[in-house]
């Protein structure tokens, strides 16, 4: 089935083109708005702002944290968003790390990297898994951080009954070709706190004649892409269900191999589809992770090793400083921080022993027949590695 673009979006799509309007704007029939208050609707949350992409979404959210030069960020480190939208706005991404079976944010170590430097939080609910939410909720509520949620994955994951982008602050979620509910490009804030919303209206987020306190990008999403978005969301659910199916045949295929070990999905987690990962734990089984690889790519399994690698604060980008702002002190050797913080081995031990064990395959826009067939040849590399 996988993606349906047809006749409700026409409509919509027609009553935009049929409106002459199809810029932003924020009335009460406008298709953005619309597209807002039925997205609010979805995740239970009060608010829903429109933005042309997440990571704008991200940035939006760090501007009204605010955090700025000085101030720190806690961040995950398996994907660079969060961290990308810290840097943006001059503050220091700080890395709390990860759980081994859930590859999410471990409440411990955000207590343990909070500073008197901390603004705000973003938490990834990584790949259709929600983190320790309310966990995470009353950590940022106990020292007054803004807790921001990346949700760009998580569109219907929930975590104790509640959908994801509706225990922080904000929510930023992703309407990217790649994600649960596409509108080409697109990203949607949620929130439940007016002061945010009706401060993000007051010129906040979308600028006005004269400047705000905030720093106010036009990050506007169009009519035509809210039709198709509103569209979409009537669809959504259908769609969540064929992720999460082929998410299931996925981890079926592995179930019972010692050395693949599959996600951990809490109980107070319902997890979507979206990335299917496992982690390669051949090592302690006498296994050779090269050998298993070229096993993988001889069946033709399209199984994508190490996803990033290593944690963010390891790339070149991170690691050297220079190449953030073309200054080595930008941000992170600011006069305004005065910090010894620094990006080096050992930050996060659980993500730094985990990232390159990541064995993983896409789920969105693959048909549930090539999910199976998929599953069956990772199968047969499972069979072919065990025999040596
Ligand atoms: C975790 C995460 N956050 C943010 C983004 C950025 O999304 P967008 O492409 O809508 O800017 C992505 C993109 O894949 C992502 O994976």
């Amino acid at each position: 089935m996988t993606r349906i673009f047809g006749d409700l979006e026409r409509k919509y799509l027609d009553q935009v083109l049929t409106s002459g309007h199809l810029s932003y704007y924020h009335e009460a029939d406008s298709m953005t708005r619309r597209f807002e208050e039925a997205f609010a609707e979805k995740v239970g949350v009060k608010y829903a702002v429109v933005r042309n992409t997440a990571m704008t979404a991200l940035g939006t959210a760090v501007t009204i944290s605010g955090a700025g030069p000085g101030f720190e960020v806690i961040c995950d480190p398996i994907v660079h968003f969060s961290a990308m939208a810290t840097v943006y706005f001059n503050a220091v991404p700080r890395f709390a790390d990860i759980k081994y079976g859930t590859y999410l944010m471990d409440p411990d170590s955000v207590r343990a990297n909070i500073t008197d430097r901390t603004k705000a939080l973003i938490v990834t609910n990584l790949w259709g898994l929600c983190a320790e939410l309310d966990e995470i909720r009353r950590i940022c509520d106990e020292h007054g951080i803004f807790m921001i949620e990346d949700c760009a994955h998580s569109m219907g994951s929930y975590w104790k009954g509640k959908h994801s982008g509706s225990y922080g602050d904000v929510g930023c979620f992703s309407f990217q070709q790649s994600k649960q509910l596409t509108t080409g490009d697109g990203g949607m804030l949620t929130m439940s706190r007016s002061d945010l919303h009706d401060g993000l209206y007051g010129g906040w987020a979308f600028g006005g004649e004269v400047p705000t306190r905030y720093m106010a990008l036009n990050y506007r999403m169009n009519e035509m892409t809210a039709a198709v978005g509103l569209a979409q969301l009537q669809r959504v659910d259908n769609y969540l269900d064929e992720y999460t199916e082929n998410l299931r045949i996925m981890n079926e295929a592995v179930a019972d191999c010692a050395w693949l070990r599959n996600r951990e999905v809490p109980a107070d987690a319902v997890q979507t589809g979206y990335i299917w990962a496992c982690l390669w734990e051949g090592d302690q089984h006498g296994l050779e992770y090269e050998r298993f690889k070229k096993v993988v790519a001889e069946v033709g399994a399209p199984l994508r090793f190490g996803f990033t690698m290593k944690p963010t604060y390891a790339h070149d980008f991170f690691a050297e400083g220079t190449k953030i702002y073309g200054h080595p002190d930008c941000p992170i050797r600011c006069p305004f921080y005065e910090s010894d913080y620094t990006y080096q081995e050992g930050l996060c031990p659980v993500a730094e022993d985990l990232i390159w064990r990541i064995v993983s395959g896409g789920l969105i826009e693959v048909p549930t027949d090539e999910v199976k067939r998929r599953a069956d040849l990772v199968r047969k590399a499972i069979e072919i590695a065990e025999k040596g």
